[in-house]
């Protein structure tokens, strides 16, 4: 794990700093924490590990739809909203980064930049672990007290992930940003009714807007709206990495995606929206 890195990372116990030993992460107090072999490291507490996030099936449909590039668009827009918000190397942090993909493309934007990606699912920390050398994967629950130091990075994202907006306040820096992305009501459209996936509600993104006002205040706002052409194979790699996978079997899955033509134009609607912190006087 990156030096840099692991220098972000605060101990889930005791809330110190950790130092990187060899394959342990070490606080002054002695709580110690193993580097997995496969890179990863858990920082998650009790509570956590009951929590298992999303299984190795839907963690792998993510991987192959979004190296076919379906959201490419999304992934540029999140890169381009940390790049324009950075001044000199970031220090990222994703919550719910699942694969890691869209972190790689924002470390990747900004020159000597660091990433942790934290997901509470063991599978995806797997794959982040892999991603990049300059990205820690951090097993960790995003609904518990994150194992971060306080106000010690530039940016936050959260892309189609849980936002806890009291975690994300204490641990940016007072000039920090957080990258969020929410899907609209036009997400997918086609394969909505057709393929029995999980609706968007219209409400989400107001929502979204009123559970970050008190700490956060929005300062961009960029629509990434376009049609994706999607053969059988994506279309169920979209189902399967999602929500919907919960309420369909695979096979029913196949039989209703076998009744929809082999090639489909389908709706791409995210609104990436980037936060600044408000100050305790505002
Ligand atoms: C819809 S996926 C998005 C992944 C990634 N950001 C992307 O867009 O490709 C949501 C991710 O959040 C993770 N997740 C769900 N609940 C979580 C929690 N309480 N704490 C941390 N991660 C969580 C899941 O394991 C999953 O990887
Ligand atoms: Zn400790």
């Amino acid at each position: 794990m990156l030096a840099e890195a692991a220098a972000l990372l605060a101990c889930p116990n005791c809330s110190g700093p950790l130092e990187h030993e060899d394959s342990v992460l070490l606080c002054a107090r002695g709580h110690s924490f193993d580097i997995a072999r496969q890179g990863y490291v858990s920082l998650a507490t009790g509570t956590a590990s009951k929590i298992t996030g999303d299984t190795a099936e839907m963690v792998a449909a993510r991987a192959t739809f979004l190296d076919a590039g379906h959201f490419d668009p999304i992934a540029d827009a999140v890169a381009q909203a940390v790049a324009e918000h950075a001044q000199g190397p970031a220090r990222i942090l994703e919550v719910g980064a699942g694969t890691g993909h869209y972190l790689c493309r924002a470390v990747t934007n900004v020159p000597d930049s660091v990433g942790i990606g934290m997901d509470v699912s063991k599978i995806a920390a797997r794959r982040i672990a892999r991603i990049h050398p300059a990205i820690a994967a951090v097993v960790a629950d995003a609904w518990q007290r994150l194992p971060i130091l306080d106000d010690c990075l530039t940016h936050a994202l959260s892309i189609f992930a849980p936002r806890n907006a009291d975690e994300v306040r204490r641990v940016l820096a007072a000039d920090g940003v957080y990258v969020v992305a929410t899907p609209t009501s036009r997400h997918l459209r086609e394969l909505v009714d057709p393929l029995g996936m999980v609706r968007v509600d219209d409400d989400k993104t107001r929502r979204l807007g009123d559970a970050m006002a008190g700490r956060f205040e929005r300062v961009q706002r960029v629509p990434v709206d376009y049609a994706m052409t999607l053969d059988a194979a994506a279309m169920e790699a979209v189902v399967a990495m999602g929500p919907s996978a919960h309420h369909i079997t695979p096979q029913r899955r196949a039989e209703l995606i076998a009744g929809l033509p082999e090639e489909l134009s389908t709706t791409a609607s995210v609104v990436i929206s980037t936060y600044r912190p408000r100050s305790a006087s505002e």
